[in-house]
């Protein structure tokens, strides 16, 4: 029988190679070429070497050193001074950290910064016109008081902006579903169903 100390001991430099590629999942045909230049100049050993990455996020493109387990919202919010998007609970489960990465919903709390690099990122900062001009479904927002503490808005607001561009927003019942994923602890549902009905018909999706 292997002796434990043998199964604890150093991983060799191919196996952990291995298990880090495993460990990015989806996120490897990004993430590869990281962990590939990482691996020739011989910082693959130390898992929070710094990589430099560049961003687009709201138009405008952000070059920083990050470490590469480094998730998009703690980017957002800690080197790029972004805090519409929130972090609720950081596993996944209150969509508060909702942004759209090349027009999709997506979870920045689930997301590492490094995966994004070439895609589209915005955030509720980005949202309105470059003159101010609100979204519809900022408008809408406002228009049926659809929040009372705030905090879940920035995600709600740009989970229903994909909501309706997916063309789940024809009816109450779907609006309900799909936007099932971001959760409002003060119950301002009613509204916020309200809100993307009134910008689902001003888009025009
Ligand atoms: Fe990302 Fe809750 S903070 S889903
Ligand atoms: Fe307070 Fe939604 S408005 S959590």
């Amino acid at each position: 029988m292997a002796d434990v100390r043998e199964l604890n001991g150093p991983v060799s430099e191919g196996r952990r190679r291995f298990l880090i590629g495993s460990a990015l999942g989806g996120a490897a045909p990004i993430l590869g070429s990281v962990v590939q230049a990482r691996a020739e100049d011989g910082s693959l050993s130390d898992p929070r070497s710094p990589v430099i990455v560049e961003l687009k996020v709201n138009d405008g493109t952000h070059r920083l050193e990050l470490d590469t387990r480094m998730t998009l919202l703690d980017a957002l919010r800690e080197e790029m001074g972004l805090t519409g998007a929130k972090k609720g609970c950081d596993h996944g489960q209150c969509g508060a950290c909702t942004v759209l990465i090349d027009g999709r919903r997506e979870l920045s709390c689930l997301t590492l910064a490094a995966t994004v690099q070439g895609r589209e990122v915005v955030t509720i900062e980005g949202l309105a016109e470059a003159d101010g001009t609100l979204h519809p479904m900022q408008e809408a927002f406002i228009d049926h008081d659809a929040f009372q503490c705030g905090y879940c808005t920035p995600g709600q607001i740009l989970s229903a902006v994909s909501c309706v561009r997916e063309g789940h927003a024809g009816n109450a019942a779907d609006i309900r579903e799909y936007m099932s994923g971001n959760i409002c602890r003060c119950a301002a549902y009613p509204n916020i169903v309200a809100a993307i009905t009134q910008a689902s018909q001003q888009m025009g999706e």
